[in-house]
């Protein structure tokens, strides 16, 4: 044993593991039991291997592949298929639904985007699907993911608090986001990802019929406003949401700054003050007896 180098405990082993994995983002249990992925491949290859080798005379005694300790291999999670098939598969489904719960459960059904491989839930929207008021974030986060409700962390509590300061109950807006699944580490969706989702939430901006539409963040701003603007240049500006099968009609809507970022810098709540203070005049202005 070198000079730099000591003995651990295995007590001192496991917090030091465990301590890795949290640096490393790991911060939620997929499974309750964990899983030796090597052995499972080594198993797969071996009996792939036996197959080949003697497929006939298997068959001719009528029994199975062997695999190690000839335990049952855990289901594989399904992965994705091509993007474009994906998105129009999403479409399809997202079309077809006519009320949110039936949006709900074609969502559950879909298999098009790998998001969902590694989160716990799925994450629907959440609020009064009559709502005036339609606010659409990022995506969930660990909260979220453990919760199956969208913006109930640090910063859905402080999203509660700023519809409070100007009069509007979280229970009377709909709430969603961009992608109903946690991304691994919570990483900004993918381009590819958002396109896929995307037809879920343009279905409940459809269902809802929203007086006013926030988005929260800059990656909410693309995705439904396709803008490629700054998020300090475009937040607080009036921009027009157009339903894709009637373009003609439009929801005025709205850039906010995301409220994780005020809770990173607080000094910028001035600039989300402004932009609440605006939402509650547009919808005053549109529904004057009040959202
Ligand atoms: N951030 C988001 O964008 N959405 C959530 O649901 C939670 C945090």
């Amino acid at each position: 044993m070198s000079d730099g180098e000591r003995n651990f405990s295995e007590q001192e082993a496991v917090a030091a593991l465990l301590e890795w994995y949290s640096l490393a983002g790991v911060d939620a249990i997929l499974t309750e039991e964990p899983r030796d992925r090597f052995a499972e491949t080594k198993d797969r290859l071996r009996a792939k291997a036996e197959a080949g080798e003697a497929p006939a005379a298997r068959e001719a005694q009528g029994s199975p592949a062997p695999t190690r300790n000839d335990a049952p291999t855990p289901a594989r999670p399904q992965v994705a298929v091509p993007d474009d098939v994906a998105v129009a598969s999403a479409r399809d489904i997202a079309r077809s639904a006519a009320t949110m719960e039936a949006l709900r459960e074609g969502l559950n059904t879909f298999q098009g985007c790998n998001l969902r491989i590694t989160a716990k839930s799925v994450v629907f929207g959440d609020g009064d699907p009559h709502a005036d008021l339609m606010l659409i974030g990022e995506a969930p986060g660990r909260d979220e993911d453990i919760a199956g409700i969208p913006f109930v962390g640090r910063s859905g509590q402080l999203l509660n608090r700023m519809l409070a300061a100007i009069g509007i109950a979280r229970e009377k807006v709909w709430i969603t986001n961009t992608v109903p699944w946690r991304p691994p580490g919570n990483r900004t969706p993918t381009p590819a990802e958002t396109e896929i989702c995307l037809p879920f939430v343009a279905r409940q901006i459809e269902l809802v019929r929203p007086k006013v539409i926030v988005c929260l963040g800059s990656p909410a701003t693309k995705a439904i406003l396709r803008t490629e603007e700054g998020m300090l240049r475009i937040r607080g500006r009036w921009l027009s949401y157009s339903y894709g099968e009637k373009p003609e009609e439009t929801v005025p809507a709205i850039p906010m700054l995301h409220p994780a970022y005020l809770l990173r810098q607080p000094a910028q709540k001035k600039l989300a003050w402004r932009d609440l203070l605006a939402i509650r005049a547009k919808l005053d202005a549109l529904s004057p007896s009040g959202a």
